[in-house]
């Protein structure tokens, strides 16, 4: 038995999965803070509560985790103050000057595989710098969220580590080479920090104080990735705190635009993607301003005509980065006296659907591959008007896996491919997946775009 964790944004997931085909033999959950900023020991104690009667039935363990996330630890590895997640945009300024201070944006995704936004962890060292220059001076470590939840794990002494996926969310990894540019994060910081060493894709990066094998982990989207077994050619759209559209691709990518940040993936390859912060959150809101359940909100919205009868929303409620509009707020358009709560519903699932359609397209135009297969994940694709809307929206049939914890799923592959010792992470087969069909709605995407490039 193999054991797979998802440190997530909200909640630690735990999966002991079968090493020899991916069969799910238990999972279980803990809660821990969510928000923007978190105490990153919060992680530790839910890590322990989910796994607890797990790990010790596990030969290998991985951990994959929210990316982007600055845990700034001191010389005695304790945090100099809570982590700054991948969701705070307080970092926003921070990312525009170093993107400056690298030559522009597309020096900076030459240099890194993307251009920085305020999600990634160097934007928050910068901010760290400028705003908090006493605990910018006590940082003598910089971790991912998912390296310092692996270190606990590891046996006392270890030294931390991390791999090339969730690195390359760092702003100083170069992507494309694969190794650190400690000079930016030096640059960011003010003086260079240690980092985690980057383990090979597959490797044994340490082991438990019991003899466990653990593997390298990964961000959470390179989990996912692997946990679905994305190939070249299949588009994965994920909707969870944040939206994400992305690809598996052999080569790296530099979009000066910004639009596709090109990460590593865990498996040696590149993972362009598409993220939007604003996605499962848009219909947890609607459902509360209009004082329903998500079931009622679903079936709400399946009574609306496409289109909202010309009501459109850009759910940018939390600042947005795609578009890369970080101050931005949600802006509501079309309303009138005949407005019926059954369109208020509508356009919150068209305007989450919209925003993940502009991502599916950008992640083509910057690859070049029209996807073969599309595949839809996360916990709103129980929602039947996701499930409907999603194939009319996005324009083409949609492939949906069977409910799963799919990061963890990766995680727990990751960790038996080190066990194995084997060039290729082993062949777990999906269970059968569900296609959605539906006519498509290239309307609701023509409102959408023209709201969006209007306010
Ligand atoms: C990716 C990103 C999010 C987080 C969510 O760039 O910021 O998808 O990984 O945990």
């Amino acid at each position: 038995l193999v054991l797979g964790v998802d440190s997530s944004t909200q909640s630690t997931k735990a999966v002991l999965v079968d090493a020899d085909d991916g069969t799910v033999i238990e999972q279980r959950s803990a809660p821990h803070p969510a928000g923007t900023e978190v105490d990153p020991r919060a992680w530790l104690e839910a890590f322990d509560a989910a796994t607890a009667g797990l790990l010790d039935r596990a030969a290998a363990v991985a951990v994959g985790g929210q990316q982007h996330g600055m845990v700034a630890l001191d010389a005695a590895g304790e945090p100099v103050r809570d982590a700054l997640l991948w969701n705070d945009t307080r970092s926003a300024a921070a990312a525009e000057a170093l993107i400056a201070e690298m030559g522009g944006p597309q020096a900076c995704a030459d240099a890194i595989g993307s251009v920085l936004v305020a999600s990634f962890t160097s934007s928050k060292l910068r901010w760290l710098r400028d705003h908090e220059p006493d605990n910018a001076a006590r940082v003598a470590e910089v971790l991912l969220p998912h390296d310092y939840v692996s270190r606990h794990l590891a046996a006392p002494g270890t030294a931390a580590f991390t791999d090339r996926g969730d690195a390359s969310g760092t702003g100083y990894f170069a992507t494309a080479a694969g190794e650190w540019r400690p000079d930016l994060a030096k640059a960011a910081l003010g003086h260079e920090p240690a980092l985690p060493a980057v383990v090979a894709p597959g490797a044994v990066a340490a082991q438990t104080p019991t003899g466990q094998v653990v593997a390298a982990g990964t961000g959470d989207n390179m989990g996912a990735a692997l946990g679905l077994d994305l190939r070249p050619g299949d588009v994965l759209v994920s909707i969870g705190t944040s939206g994400v559209a992305s690809t598996v691709s052999r080569s790296p990518i530099a979009d000066g635009t910004g639009t596709v940040t090109g990460f590593a993936d865990a498996t040696g390859g590149f993972l362009p993607m598409v993220t939007t912060m604003n996605a499962a959150g848009i219909l947890d809101l609607q459902a509360r301003w209009l004082g329903v359940d998500h079931d009622e909100l679903a079936m709400l919205a399946l009574q609306a005509p496409a289109g909202a009868h010309g009501v459109t929303l850009l759910p940018y409620y939390g600042g947005e980065r795609t578009p890369n509009r970080p101050g931005a707020t949600g802006t509501w358009a079309g309303l009138t006296p005949r407005t019926t709560r059954a369109d208020l519903a509508r356009a919150a699932f068209e305007a989450l659907l919209c925003s993940l359609a502009d991502g599916v397209d950008a992640l083509l135009s910057a690859t070049g591959d029209e996807p073969q297969r599309v595949m839809l994940v996360g916990g709103a694709t129980r929602s039947p008007a996701v499930r409907t809307l999603a194939p009319a929206v996005l324009g083409r049939s949609v492939l949906l896996p069977p409910a799963g914890e799919y990061v963890a799923r990766g995680a727990a592959r990751q960790a038996a491919w080190a066990l194995s010792g084997a060039a290729e992470p082993p062949d777990w087969p999906l269970a059968d997946t569900e296609t959605l069909d539906a006519t498509p709605a290239p309307a609701v995407r023509t409102a959408y775009a023209a709201l969006r490039d209007r306010v």
